[in-house]
């Protein structure tokens, strides 16, 4: 298979907070990795952009060891310095009028323009103004906005409203990362390129639907910000939400951005509210020379989760009746994420009440080996009788791609070119993200009035033993982390 590289058009994409953890660790090793493919041509810009004083070539050597860090493996110097020639940087303060004049100078006529927001929420307002008021952002400028978007529907409100002062919305680009992943849009190819699957894609045929994002790492160096978020903010909110979007929504009637979004928010406004008892949370334990979350965060009495399992419903026509169990946390047994779509059982076992209960599950693994299996249910290999067992159909993509699957792109460097083509299909509306905190808003503050104190769980673990029990409570269980 020949992986098919389509250069963009030339742009000048300016990257607010340059220097930032963000941008070192994802943005710009994946713009030299989109450089080295031949997507980003010689005749585009970055220009870097955040208060430290750096000139041209300060910034250019903290992308090389960005480079060198993060990038890609295979990278050869004259390639890296190629590639660093089509850099500068511009000190600004986002609040003052330091570095405007400056940065306004560097644009170029006739190429796309757009500014990536790597910084805190707070300043977004800030720069939206300047970008206007000094002229440097024109009617096709795009603007790039990473989470977290909001902290609960006011906030989002609130800045959603700070960038319609001056941003339409097809200018917005609210990065949800997920959306990036491969494998998150072969979901789509799956559901809606195969006749085999969306007959059976209701609540007629499934009994349930698992998502699991499992993460060994624990809050690193992060604890600040993750302590007044917490994996329901963190992660269920926006990434898990929009996993459960794209495996629920209806077929749109084109891969275009308001149809798929139309159908997104279709699901999230159909969301029951979560019963607190349907709700498990943790928090990691200590383990070896890993601190327990509490030290982590540096808050001996914090409430925070770090783990979360939860069920709900969709109340729509499609889907009444199917519960969708929702798990992700930090410091778990293995980095796993993973969609299950568990069917029902047959209506009648033609073998007897020996062959135990049988149901195929379609699992769609975002990560880490890329990949889709089908269980299904065959006779165990020799004699004994009739002895059934599921075995797996099993796809994984390095294997059926070959060599072109290590190509795809890293979700940061895809969406970015998505920017630069003007295609918004894979970022979230306005009215999304309201809709996603207008269903996490009474969860958490049901939290807040109970004093509810989440459970702690074993580092390397599957979660706190209660979350186990939310499924074996329904006669179900929740797939391996492994
Ligand atoms: C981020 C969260 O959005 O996603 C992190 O803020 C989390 O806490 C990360 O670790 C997970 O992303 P990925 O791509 O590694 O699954």
């Amino acid at each position: 298979m020949v992986s098919r590289v389509i250069p963009v058009d030339p742009f000048d994409l300016v990257i607010f907070g340059a220097s930032g953890d963000l941008a070192r660790r994802k943005i710009l090793p994946g713009l030299f990795r989109r450089f080295q493919s031949g997507q980003m041509t010689g005749d585009s810009q970055i220009i870097g952009a955040a208060r430290s004083d750096m000139d041209d070539a300060g910034f250019r050597e903290l992308v090389r060891g960005a480079i060198d860090e993060f990038g890609p493996k295979q990278t050869k110097s004259d390639e890296v310095d190629e590639f660093l020639q089509h850099l500068s940087y511009v000190p600004i303060d986002a609040k003052g009028t330091g570095g405007w004049d400056l940065l306004k100078s560097k644009m170029r006529d006739g190429c796309v323009r757009a500014f990536y927001f790597s910084v805190a929420p707070a300043l977004f307002g800030d720069l939206a103004e300047r970008l206007h008021g000094y002229g440097i952002a024109l009617d096709d400028s795009r603007i790039v906005v990473e989470k977290p978007f909001g902290k609960d529907l006011a906030s989002a409100r609130a800045l959603n409203a700070t960038l319609a002062q001056h941003f339409r919305e097809d200018q917005i680009y609210r990065i949800d990362h997920y959306l990036g992943k491969e494998t998150v849009q072969n979901l789509m190819a799956v559901r809606f390129g195969n006749m085999l699957f969306e007959p059976l894609w209701n609540a007629q045929y499934v009994d349930h639907i698992q998502i699991t994002v499992a993460e060994t790492v624990g809050v690193g160096g992060r604890g600040g910000y993750y302590d007044t978020s917490g994996a329901m903010r963190d992660m269920v909110q926006n990434h898990l939400m929009q996993l459960l979007c794209l495996i629920a929504m209806e077929p749109p009637a084109k891969f275009e951005p308001d149809a798929v979004r139309d159908e997104k928010l279709k699901v999230i406004r159909a969301l029951d509210p979560v019963l607190p008892h349907h709700i498990v949370r943790g928090q990691y334990e200590a383990e070896g020379d890993h601190p327990d979350y509490r030290s982590a965060v540096e808050n001996p009495r914090s409430r925070t989760e770090s783990f979360i399992a939860l069920k709900t419903h969709i109340s729509n026509w499609r889907w009444a009746g199917t519960p969708f169990y929702l798990r992700t946390g930090k410091r778990m047994r293995a980095r796993t994420s993973e969609i299950a779509v568990v069917f029902k059982e047959t209506p009648h076992s033609i073998f007897g009440p020996d062959a135990g209960s049988h149901r195929n599950a379609l699992v769609i693994r975002l990560q880490p080996d890329e990949g889709i299996t089908m269980d299904v249910t065959i006779k165990e290999p020799g004699p004994g009788g009739m002895r059934l067992v599921d075995v797996p159909l099993d796809m994984t993509f390095a294997d059926a791609l070959g060599p072109d699957a290590e190509d795809v792109p890293d979700a940061y460097e895809r969406l970015i070119m998505d920017v630069i083509r003007g295609n918004q299909t894979l970022f979230m509306r306005g009215d999304e993200v309201e809709a996603a905190w207008a269903w996490t808003d009474p969860i958490i503050q049901g939290w807040e009035t109970r004093n509810d104190v989440p459970k702690p769980y074993p580092s390397g673990s599957a979660g706190p033993e209660d979350a186990l029990a939310l499924m074996h409570r329904d006669g179900r269980r929740w797939r391996e982390v492994k």
